[in-house]
């Protein structure tokens, strides 16, 4: 438990693509909780992690399959001992059901989608009054036909499943549906009942208190001399580690932003004018565009770009700390990066997948990945935090809202946007433009913040069009814009056909390079966000 806190709510994950969003709501409320495998062992969930509630998360299997998932041995009796309350939900439920002696079965029917619990008893332990009607979020195949002893129903869907369950003495509850997610009316309701009334976990999660936290922990861990290093992307995350560690110890924090020559439309000085004028924080900007492009020059395989822009990094890097040297007189000791909780967590792989935790998907997407032999240790002040908390954090420390809101950057930028040679028909200066003209239309219209990620992608084929009465031979461009809330699936984003003419018509008109613009219709999966 993190030392602000009072009440921890451990979460175990089975695999339900929902997870993560109850890891949130419970945030939402100012209840700290974290996330576990749900392999975890009795001394993980219990000594290391001394929870005040537990929720059992939903995910793809069966109880009574051989092999699937369930709670370390000496779990139930440690609840009861300790007296946590446990809340399961929809594969927690049928664990919590299996477990303790009754039967859950496939009896074929499943139910999916939104629908209304009847049937609720009038006084109940998990549902405050006035509760029905409601209309839940359903997701299940398996259902429990025989609840185990001293268990009763508390709610029915229309088909007669059960739907929700409670032990009359003990605080054990099982919910068939998802109250985390909004379809479910009264979900969030029953979710705080549970946590406050319930669990009577104590609201100490809060932005304020992380933030003291952590300038804490940064103080004592940096010490009185030392010096640090940060490597700012022109990212939120970033951006907030960079200002929270200079919170905590100043000028001692050195922050370096790379022009690496693959930026977008003028962001190298837009960037450093805001760190300049409104964060007041030390920033030195490094050009390798030069390099940068050289080393590019001819190399079209998506990989090897990104293996380049890596290597030309860590350069850039290593030639940064003797600066940094040089200009101290200490050898700087610390790196700040703006890992963030999603990239920590070790949750429950996609079912399918050959991993064994999901976490090391997005290995290739932190700052970090920077080797061992530069000799730093890591300052991650907000390792415990997901994206929307670090925009509240940004927020708390006045890093302007235009920066916080901002959608998220590769660390490769415009490099895996162009199809191909980076280096070629002027495509980058083509790129700039377009996504500019894009980006400026999606503000003016009010839907920058509807929307996770949007930018234009260069595509290495030419159309014929008509451009001024004349035939041309000219660049296509996608646009692509998607919401998602990790970056881990996305959808595409359904614009107005009147958006989509506007954007393309000022494209077409003001960047002569470019006769035809498409919009991306693909999801994630199948697709990727970035289109290399
Ligand atoms: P994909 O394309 O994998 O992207 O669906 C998911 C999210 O990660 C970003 N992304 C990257 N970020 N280095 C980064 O720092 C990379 O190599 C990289 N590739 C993708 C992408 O913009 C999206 O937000």
């Amino acid at each position: 438990m993190t030392q602000a806190v009072t009440s921890q709510v451990v979460i175990l994950d089975y695999g339900s693509q929902y997870t993560q969003l109850i890891t949130r709501r419970v945030r939402e409320v100012e209840v700290y909780s974290i996330l576990l495998p749900g392999d975890a062992t009795f001394k993980r969930v219990f000594e290391e992690n001394n929870p005040t509630a537990i929720i059992l998360s939903g995910g793809p299997n069966s109880v009574h399959v051989k092999g699937a998932p369930s709670v370390p041995d000496g779990f139930w009796e440690e609840c009861e001992k300790r007296q946590i309350p446990v809340l399961g939900i929809c594969y927690g439920m049928q664990l919590i059901v299996h477990c303790l002696g009754g039967k859950v079965e496939g009896l074929g029917k499943g139910e999916f989608g939104r629908m209304p619990v009847v049937d609720i008893p009038t006084h109940t332990k998990l549902f405050d009054e006035d509760i029905e009607p409601q209309n839940v979020w359903m997701s299940h195949g398996d259902e429990a036909t025989v609840l185990p002893d001293g268990f009763k129903c508390i709610g029915k869907s229309e088909q007669g499943c059960v739907v929700a369950i409670e032990h009359e003495t003990k605080n054990l509850f099982g919910l068939q549906y998802h109250p985390e997610v909004t379809h479910s009316e009264k979900g969030m309701r029953t979710l705080k009942h549970f946590l406050f009334n319930i669990a009577k976990c104590e609201r100490s999660w809060s932005m304020a208190n992380v933030l003291e936290e952590q300038i804490q922990i940064v103080k004592e861990k940096v010490g009185e001399t030392n010096h640090v290093i940060c490597a700012l992307s022109g990212g939120v995350d970033s951006c907030v580690a960079a200002t929270l560690v200079h919170r905590a110890i100043g000028d001692r924090l050195h922050c370096c932003f790379v022009d690496n020559g693959l930026l977008r439309y003028k962001e190298a000085e837009r960037v450093m004018e805001m760190f300049k004028n409104e964060l007041h924080l030390p920033v030195d900007c490094v050009d390798i565009t030069e390099k940068m492009l050289s080393e590019l020059k001819g190399v079209s395989d998506p990989e090897k770009k990104r293996k380049i822009i890596g290597k030309e990094f860590i350069e850039c890097f290593k030639e940064y700390k003797k600066t940094v040297e040089k200009k101290t007189g200490v050898v700087p000791k610390f790196l700040v990066q703006g890992t963030l909780y999603p990239d920590v967590i070790e949750s429950c792989p996609p079912p399918g997948s050959d991993q064994k935790h999901s976490h090391t998907i997005k290995s290739h997407h932190n700052v970090g990945g920077l080797p061992k032999e530069l000799g730093f240790e890591l300052i991650e002040p907000l390792r415990v935090l997901f994206k929307d908390e670090v925009r509240r954090l940004g927020k708390i420390m006045d890093v302007p809202r235009n920066f916080v809101a901002r959608h998220p950057f590769p660390g490769p930028g415009l490099a895996v946007r162009i199809l191909g040679d980076v280096t070629e028909n002027n495509a980058l200066e083509t790129l700039r433009l377009v996504d500019e003209i894009y980006i400026n239309a999606i503000k003016e219209f009010g839907l920058y913040d509807e929307i996770w990620q949007a930018f234009a992608v260069h595509l290495p084929i030419k159309s014929v069009g008509v451009q001024g009465d004349q035939r041309s031979h000219s660049h296509v461009v996608g646009l692509r814009a998607i919401t998602s809330n990790d970056g881990m699936t996305a959808d595409w984003y359904p614009f107005e056909p009147k958006f989509l003419q506007e954007v393309s018509n000022r494209i077409t008109n003001q960047v002569r390079a470019v006769n035809r613009v498409v919009y991306d219709i693909t999801s994630k999966p199948p697709s990727t966000i970035e289109w290399e």
